[in-house]
């Protein structure tokens, strides 16, 4: 038995698609369950960001998350398969016609990257006051928050609908299957098993 931790929503119903094909069997949570058990593997219906505490503390012995998610917490993992969905980017959010003005003393940035952030101006020397929030994170300049915000993009819709440009990009990300360190040895037939399946539906 794998247990496989999938971070709610679209990401996870894309993982389940690929399981479909690779196992010709349907995959899907029923109503509220955040548990599925079917052949041979147990699927838990978890937040993104918790998906890594899952799989580190071994509750899980895969999952599935994205890069941006594996950067920010540092975790000892391993990172097995590239899924190839969930394709977006980190990004900077600035309000509409403004750049980053590296020569400014301190830029204040709104981002949950807050780790992400850091590193980006650690590599240019400059300094940053980060402040860290949970969600609706493009709000945070269009009120005096912050001078700009680092976040997730993806078609860049967010952003524009609320008066943002999208900045230079600090990283692409997509999901990617990861497995706990024990788990991986103890467990490696079934995961290389797993592996090539999935890999013939990249
Ligand atoms: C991300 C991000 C933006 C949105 C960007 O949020 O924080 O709000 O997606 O997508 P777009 O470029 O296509 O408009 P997400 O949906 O991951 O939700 P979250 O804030 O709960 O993480």
């Amino acid at each position: 038995m794998l247990t496989i931790a999938l971070p709610k929503g679209r990401i996870a119903d894309e993982t389940l698609d690929r399981f479909e094909k690779a196992f010709g069997e349907k995959f899907i949570f029923e109503d509220r369950k955040l548990i599925m058990e079917k052949a041979g593997f147990k699927f838990l219906n978890v937040r993104n960001q918790d998906v890594p505490t899952y799989v580190m503390h071994g509750a899980a012995d895969l999952g599935v998350v994205g890069l941006d998610v594996l950067e920010e917490k540092e975790y000892d993992l391993i990172k097995l398969l590239d899924l190839k969905l969930g394709r977006c980017k980190v990004a900077f959010g600035l309000r509409a016609g403004e750049k980053l003005n590296f020569d400014k003393s301190k830029i204040t940035i709104a981002t949950k990257h807050e780790k992400i952030a850091k590193k980006y101006f650690e590599q240019k020397a400059m300094a940053v006051e980060i402040i860290k929030l949970y969600g609706s994170i493009e709000l945070a300049p269009l009120v005096g928050l912050c001078d700009c915000i680092v976040d997730i993009v993806e078609t860049g819709e967010t952003m524009k609908q609320n008066g943002l440009e999208v900045g230079p990009t600090i990283m692409e990300t997509t999901a990617h299957l990861i497995a706990n360190k024990n788990s991986f040895y103890a467990k490696k037939d079934l995961i290389f098993d797993l592996k090539d399946k999935l890999e013939k539906f990249l």
